[in-house]
């Protein structure tokens, strides 16, 4: 009789267990999930799903020595990241709740498309709004975009032929324009392509070719910031910000520097871009610091390498500009890059563990080394452009 009484427990609480387990599985349809439903990828997705709409508390970076969650408003230059990944990672499961909370967490960024103080509006509203556009089609999205466009050229300058990128320190820096700007220039290119106003698209290529012509050292890396004088338009000074020091390889403005020439091409077509994202990937790429597990020291030359933290996120933007870049050239090399370091991301060495209960999915990033500020932590830029990888590489798959 006891034998029966505890055969029928058992039976009972495999049901049990069984039915949770299907339960959990039910809001991800498996065809769509590229994951199996137990894994630490998903795992991190949940915790993204999880964190509570927030307007001012919008995630940003984790600090795991005080266990702290950075959160910031819409007016972050990294506010639109969050949603952004929300509604790749939507992409990637076929998950209806991601894209709800996409929804939710984009509506929070819209009132930026109007803040002409900071060229980082195309950061702020591309991930966000552009994202958003682009996955659903939804001609709401598009028209903050072009209205983000307006406020975003508003900062152009037509002696330099550039957009500012920021307006303090002005007594020392007369009109600095920094490598990362060129990310923004997708938001003018959508912009044009949804308005067919092609003043957006003009100002993104000229911004690009002054960039081309300035922020590129003979061995191809890239300087962080250039100060242009607003009468003559010249450079007048070279110098970094976030880097090491002015003459030292900052690993993010490499990445920058190579995804945007990338992403520039996708519009222009002009070969310029696309040899100029090449050279500077192959200085990246030669380079003897670059560790072998493919993710970067936050800048070439710290002299206390390898004791130096990393810098996932530069990994991650890297990757997903490979896929773009092995789509125009075909070189297989780029694409092998991109799945190492998607491999290795992709592992524990780097995925946050299940006991770090932050909405993010990636350790070890470096935000402003010199600032002593957002060091070996989890940042949601990392996230955002390693999701972007992530969907290329599907994509690329598809068609192999
Ligand atoms: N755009 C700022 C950074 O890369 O840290």
């Amino acid at each position: 009789m006891k034998n029966i009484i505890s055969f029928t427990i058992i039976i009972c609480l495999l049901v049990i267990v069984k039915s949770c387990n299907t339960k959990d599985k039910k809001s991800i349809k498996p065809e769509q999930s590229i994951l199996s439903s137990d894994s630490l990828l998903e795992y991190r997705y949940q915790q993204i799903l999880q964190q509570p709409l927030d307007s001012l508390g919008i995630p940003r970076s984790f600090d795991i020595t005080t266990n702290t969650l950075k959160k910031l408003s819409s007016s972050d230059w990294t506010s639109g990241f969050f949603s952004g990944s929300l509604w790749q990672i939507y992409q990637l499961t076929g998950n209806e709740e991601f894209k709800q909370k996409a929804k939710d967490w984009t509506a929070f960024m819209e009132k930026e498309k109007n803040n002409s103080g900071t060229h980082d509006i195309g950061f702020m509203i591309f991930s966000s709004y552009g994202k958003a556009w682009q996955i659903t089609g939804n001609k709401n999205y598009a028209s903050t975009v072009v209205q983000t466009a307006k406020t975003l050229t508003s900062r152009f300058n037509k002696n330099v032929k550039a957009i500012r990128s920021w307006d303090w320190n002005q007594d020392v820096w007369e009109f600095p324009v920094i490598i990362d700007n060129m990310m923004n220039l997708e938001l003018l290119f959508e912009a044009t392509k949804i308005s067919n106003d092609s003043i957006f698209h003009n100002i993104a290529e000229q911004h690009a070719n002054t960039t081309l012509k300035n922020h590129f050292r003979n061995d191809n890396s890239t300087y962080h910031v250039i100060i242009y004088d607003t009468i003559q338009g010249n450079a007048i000074n070279k110098v970094t910000h976030q880097g090491i020091n002015d003459e030292s390889d900052w690993a993010r403005g490499q990445a920058w520097a190579i995804y945007g020439y990338t992403m520039a091409y996708r519009y222009v077509k002009n070969p310029a871009y696309i040899k100029q994202a090449e050279t500077t990937l192959q200085f990246y790429l030669s380079h003897p610091n670059l560790p072998e597990d493919g993710i970067p020291f936050w800048d070439f030359d710290d002299p206390k390498i390898p004791n130096a933290p990393k810098d996932v996120s530069a990994a991650a933007i890297i990757a997903s500009a490979c896929y773009e870049l092995f789509s125009y050239t075909q070189k297989e090399k780029y694409r092998v890059y991109a799945d190492h370091v998607i491999k290795t991301l992709n592992s524990e060495n780097y995925l946050l563990p299940r006991q770090n209960q932050s909405p993010f999915i990636l350790g070890h990033s470096t935000g402003n080394k010199p600032k002593n500020d957002e060091i070996d932590v989890p940042i949601n830029y990392a996230d955002y452009y390693f999701l972007e990888a992530l969907v290329r590489q599907k994509n690329l798959n598809k068609n192999k």
